[in-house]
C-alpha cells in the first residue's frame, strides 16, 4: 500500500519508518513525504532516501484549515496514496479531512493514551508523578489524540529523570512500535471495524 508520511520537524520517526520499509517484505511503500514547514529537517532524510518530499506550507492559509487540507489532499490524491501516516505532524485536522481518511490514517503520540493527549506530554507525566509513561500509535478520529489504539509501549519513569531523558527513552520505543503499527495497518492485520481496532498481528 502506498503511504504518505506527514511531518513538521525533525523526522526521527520518519527515519525509523524509512529503515523498516527498506525490507522487501515490508507491506507499505513510503511513496511521499509532506511537510507543512519548509524548514523541517525530516525533508532531508526523505530526499536522502530517494522518497519524493514536498512542502505544503500551512502558514499562508492562516485559519483556513480546510483550504490547507484541500492542498494536502490534492497532493495525496495525485500520488495515489492509500494510507496517511502522521509522524510529528503538528497541525490539527478538520473533521472532514479525518472522515475522508477514516481507517486509513494513523498517528503517533508520545504518551500512553488516553493519558496526556496534546502537547508537552513528558513534562506533564513528570509533573503528575506517573511511574509508567510511553507512546501510542492510533487510528486518527476527529478528537485530538483520541483514536482507537493499534500499539503502545511503556517505559519506566526513573528517579532523576528530566524532560529530555524521559523523552529520549520514549522516543526509542516510538521508533520500535511505529514501523510495526504501520506494517499492520498497511497489510490489514490492524484495521478499524465499527470504531474499534481489530488486530490479527501478534503483539
Ligand atoms: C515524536 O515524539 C512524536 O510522537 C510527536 O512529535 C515527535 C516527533 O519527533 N508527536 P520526530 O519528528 O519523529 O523526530
Amino acid at each position: 500500500r502506498r503511504a504518505a508520511v506527514l511531518i513538521s520537524g525533525r523526522g526521527s520517526n520518519l527515519g525509523a519508518l524509512i529503515a523498516a520499509a527498506r525490507h522487501p517484505a515490508y507491506p507499505a511503500e513510503l511513496a511521499l513525504v509532506l511537510s507543512n514547514r519548509a524548514d523541517a529537517a525530516g525533508l532531508d532524510r526523505a530526499r536522502e532516501a530517494g522518497i519524493p518530499a514536498e512542502v505544503v506550507e500551512s502558514r499562508p492559509f492562516g485559519r483556513d484549515r480546510a483550504g490547507f487540507e484541500a492542498a494536502l489532499g490534492a497532493r495525496l490524491e495525485a500520488a495515489g496514496i492509500g494510507l496517511v501516516v502522521l509522524a510529528g505532524f503538528m497541525r490539527v485536522l478538520t473533521e472532514g479531512f479525518v472522515a475522508a481518511w477514516a481507517g486509513r490514517m494513523i498517528n503517533i503520540h508520545p504518551s500512553l493514551l488516553p493519558a496526556f493527549p496534546g502537547l508537552d506530554t513528558h513534562a506533564r507525566a513528570l509533573a503528575a508523578g506517573v511511574r509508567l509513561h510511553g507512546c501510542t500509535v492510533h487510528f486518527v478520529t476527529p478528537g485530538v489524540d483520541e483514536g482507537p489504539i493499534i500499539a503502545q509501549a511503556a517505559v519506566p519513569v526513573l528517579p532523576g529523570d528530566d524532560e529530555a531523558a524521559l523523552a529520549a527513552r520514549v522516543l526509542a520505543q516510538e521508533h520500535r512500535i511505529f514501523p510495526a503499527a504501520l506494517a499492520w495497518a498497511a497489510s490489514g492485520a490492524a484495521r478499524l471495524e465499527g470504531g474499534r481496532v481489530v488486530l490479527d498481528a501478534p503483539m
